[in-house]
């Protein structure tokens, strides 16, 4: 069924679990007509009036500009445009995390950027991560790749579409804890111990707070901020990994 209008309508990929799934309830609450894609699932909020989920595999690119031309005939012309996807397939993790952090990104913007309504927040916000210029050693190489080349990817369409009025912007979180992991973390102090004392804020993030980022660089309040990458891990990359492995040491 097509949403009254006029309702801001916003695309949120990957939008089926975690902060993406977050963000899809801050959109709703603030009256946007949402339209959330995934590979799988579809989560308690399918029910969710002015709410579509739609099932396609990003690493697919030949179908996504058909899975774009059908979100924007359903939702009308983009207010704003988030990429929350992250490649979660046991195959080659090499392809699998290019395909669907860049290629599906790009290809996505592209297919897009024509679609944005004029007057609307004309914003795209993709997510990277601190693996972009960090090494976890539990993440393979096309996770840090991938994210490392969503740092640029971002810088290049925010000069490339700044003379259309969109705004291109990341956000590039530390681990944080979100509904599928929340019994995972409550269930250990001693990890909660741990991250008390390695984060600056002294406590994890949460996958809300991933989505308040990603919507505050939507928004009115960053309405002259395009190409940068906003780091929320509450100050834990600040830290020199000397000093973080002598406190440990030392306690
Ligand atoms: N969680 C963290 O601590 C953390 C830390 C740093 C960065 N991040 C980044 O934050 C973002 C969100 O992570 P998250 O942990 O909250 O969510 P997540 O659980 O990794 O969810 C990933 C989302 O991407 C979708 N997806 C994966 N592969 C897809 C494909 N081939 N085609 C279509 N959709 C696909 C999933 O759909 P289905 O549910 O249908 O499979 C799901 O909606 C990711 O980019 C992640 O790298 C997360």
């Amino acid at each position: 069924m097509k949403p009254e209008l006029p309702r801001p309508h916003s695309i949120v990929v990957g939008g089926t679990r975690g902060s993406g799934r977050a963000l899809v309830r801050l959109l709703h609450g603030q009256g946007h007509a949402v339209s959330v894609v995934g590979l799988r699932s579809a989560p308690p909020e399918r029910g969710l009036p002015n709410t579509r989920f739609v099932k396609a595999d990003l690493a697919d690119a030949r179908r996504l500009p058909a899975l774009c031309r059908s979100l924007v005939a359903w939702g009308g012309p983009l207010d704003s445009l988030f990429f929350f996807q992250r490649y979660r397939g046991g195959k080659d993790s090499w392809k699998g995390e290019l395909d669907v952090s860049l290629t599906a990104t790009k290809t996505m913007i592209e297919a897009l950027s024509g679609s944005f309504l004029e007057g609307g927040a004309r914003s795209v916000v993709a997510i990277g991560s601190v693996g972009g210029h960090l090494i976890a050693g539990e993440q393979p190489v096309g996770y840090h790749v991938g994210k490392a080349g969503l740092i640029q990817l971002v810088r290049f369409y925010a000069a490339a579409l700044g003379p259309k009025g969109i705004r291109v912007n990341l956000v590039s979180p530390g681990t944080v804890v979100k509904e599928e992991s929340r019994a995972f973390y409550a269930g250990s102090r001693k990890l909660q111990a741990l991250y008390k004392r390695l984060i600056p804020l002294g406590r994890m993030g949460r996958a809300e707070e991933v989505a308040q980022a990603a919507e505050f660089l939507r928004g009115p309040k960053a309405s002259f901020i395009t190409g940068q990458n906003i780091v929320v891990d509450g100050g834990l990359s600040l830290l020199w990994q000397e000093s973080l492995a002598r406190k440990l040491t030392h306690s």
